[in-house]
């Protein structure tokens, strides 16, 4: 019988672990390296080893309603995208009300994991933690592994000719704080995510001359959407993902390029992702577009080599007189404290079944939460992965057998390969893989049931936003404020921006905006038949 559960870390993934796992009636002890929980949120004005570490003016990238602990709504006058200090306070309110402080042991590293000595009967895990110089090594049941994925710098340094003679300074994204340093400075940012894009920004309106390098473009998008809305809670839709996957791909793409382009053409920006159409992760900015029209930002293809002084571009371009180069590349994966065979168990890549389990172990008994990326937020994901993980340690749910999960990861990679293109392995839809996960806990919401017995609320959870709040309707785990939850969620969204009040307030119209949707299938499928005849 699993009883006691390792928890590794407690940053948003840690706090739902030590949740579900109390939820299944199991022992959580939560190991954090830090004196605070929070992990990514918990602000700290240098980069500290082994710790993710971001920048002051980080405002979050989803919308509220989209990016809460799904029985834990923020309080209605938060604003809709929030500076990181605002999530801080929401995350150790969330922990202090749901009483999960008392399971967490503050200033402890996890230095190693290790199977047990009878691993292949128990299951158990020998866990060694470093406190105040002194080691411990503990008997646990089953771990959960929390530890986040932006902490170890992707610094390329070696495909870079000439960076070693290059005599400006250089650095990675996580070591970048604020603009201070930058005043009238001539700095090159290399990468397009969202940091680099931020950070491009917020240098420009200081900076002398700000370049970025990308060399293979995104999507830049606005969190400000159609009416005005907050995107995922107009985008993150069960209906618009239906839409998506029936449609034949040609249309989608047509599509989804049209729409990443009516705020601004990508091609005159210097911004078109190569293989354009590829659901690329899009980068939210109100900003760039704006920097670039005003000459302050300007967008320059891969650095072909460095001289002394300046970058020479593959299009034979030059920036010269550089002053800092900031590589805002991205994060690798590492799990210092464990074997590389366990979660990396072929090709030396992360092989991971629906991305939480390890399908090799004899025992299921280890499971990574926070680690898949979608399109969707982090908190609600990682609530129902350590759900799902909870069920399996106490038994409730049961695991395909090896073969059958190798299999199964074999064809989420082609998949996804098709989808997202070589770098974005780790990248799924969120609705579906929402769904894939409350499916093997019970907990995935009946549509068609709900639509016979609660109109109201079914077409708010089809049409409208899937916020988290839909996966904790039914099933175990379920919450009764869940309906309400749902059928509030816009008044919660316009409440911190109707600061004066003149009107009633509005809401999306479903069948509006359905029309509008429809419009263009219809319209294609006419135009269609006309030649055809
Ligand atoms: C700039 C930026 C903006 C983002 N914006 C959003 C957003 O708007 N919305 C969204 O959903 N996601 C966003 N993300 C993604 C982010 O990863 C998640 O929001 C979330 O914070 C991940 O939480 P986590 O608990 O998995 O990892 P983390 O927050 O990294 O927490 C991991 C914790 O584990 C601890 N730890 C690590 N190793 C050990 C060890 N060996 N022993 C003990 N403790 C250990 C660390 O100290 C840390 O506290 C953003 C990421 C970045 C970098
Ligand atoms: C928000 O930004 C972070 C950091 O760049 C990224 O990891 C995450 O995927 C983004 N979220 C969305 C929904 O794009
Ligand atoms: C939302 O706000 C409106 C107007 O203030 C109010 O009439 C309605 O009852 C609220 N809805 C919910 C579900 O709270």
């Amino acid at each position: 019988m699993v009883k006691k559960v390792a928890i590794i870390g407690a940053g948003v993934s840690g706090l739902a672990a030590i949740r579900c796992c109390l939820e299944e009636g199991l022992e959580p002890t939560c190991f954090e390296r830090s004196n605070d929980v929070g992990g990514l949120w918990k602000f700290s004005d240098h980069a500290e080893e082994g710790r993710a570490s971001i920048y002051q003016s980080v405002f979050t990238n989803s919308s509220k309603e989209m990016m809460c602990f799904p029985d834990f709504p923020y309080p209605d006058d938060y604003p809709n995208y929030m500076h990181h200090s605002k999530l801080q306070e929401y995350i150790k309110t969330f922990a202090q009300k749901k009483d999960l402080l008392r399971y967490i042991q503050f200033e402890s590293l996890v230095s190693s994991i290790k199977k047990g000595p009878s691993f292949s009967v128990t299951g158990q895990w020998v866990v060694v933690t470093e406190k105040d110089g002194k080691q411990d090594s503990i008997l646990f049941d089953a771990v959960m592994i929390c530890s986040g994925h932006h902490v170890y710098p992707n610094m390329p340094t070696e495909s870079f000719p000439g960076l070693d003679n290059f005599q400006g300074k250089y650095l990675h994204s996580r070591d970048y704080k604020g603009p201070e340093n930058f005043k009238r400075k001539r700095v090159l940012v290399i990468g397009l995510g969202n940091s680099a894009s931020d950070i491009a920004v917020e240098l420009s309106r200081l900076a002398a001359q700000v370049f970025i390098s990308t060399r293979s473009g995104s999507w830049v998008m606005s969190r400000v959407w159609d009416d005005g809305y907050p995107w995922d809670m107009v985008y993150v839709t069960r209906f618009a993902s239906f839409l998506r996957n029936v449609l034949p791909s040609f249309v989608s793409d047509w599509l989804y390029v049209k729409k990443m382009n009516t705020w601004f053409k990508h091609e005159n920006y210097g911004l078109m992702p190569l293989n354009g159409p590829l659901r690329k992760e899009p980068v939210f900015n109100d900003e760039l577009p704006s920097r670039i029209l005003c000459g302050t930002v300007s967008i320059k293809p891969s650095v072909r080599k460095f001289t002394e002084t300046s970058a020479v571009f593959e299009d034979g371009t030059m920036f010269e007189a550089i002053d800092y180069v900031i590589f805002a590349t991205g994060y690798g994966y590492a799990y210092p404290f464990l074997d590389d065979s366990i979660i990396k168990s072929r090709n030396n890549e992360v092989t991971l079944f629906k991305g939480i389990f390890p399908p090799q172990l004899e025992k299921s008994t280890m499971a990574v939460i926070g680690l898949v990326q979608s399109l969707g937020a982090a908190i609600p994901t990682a609530d129902l992965q350590a759900r799902w993980a909870a069920k399996v340690f106490s038994s409730t749910c049961t695991l395909p057998t090896t073969s059958e999960m190798m299999d199964d990861i074999d064809e989420k990679m082609g998949k996804k390969l098709k989808w997202f293109g070589q770098s974005h392995t780790l990248q799924t839809d969120y609705i579906t893989y929402m769904d894939e996960l409350s499916a093997f806990i019970g907990a995935k919401p009946n549509i068609p049931w709900l639509f016979l017995t609660d109109p109201q609320l079914a077409l708010e959870v089809y049409f409208g936003p899937c916020s988290p709040y839909q996966f904790r309707l039914v099933g175990p785990g379920k919450w009764d404020g869940a309906r309400n939850a749902i059928l509030s969620q816009w008044n919660r969204t316009v409440k911190p921006t109707r600061t004066r009040a003149v009107s009633e307030a509005q809401r999306p119209q479903h069948l509006h905006n359905l029309l509008k949707i429809l419009s263009v299938p219809v319209f294609l499928l006419a135009v269609l038949l006309t030649f055809y005849k």
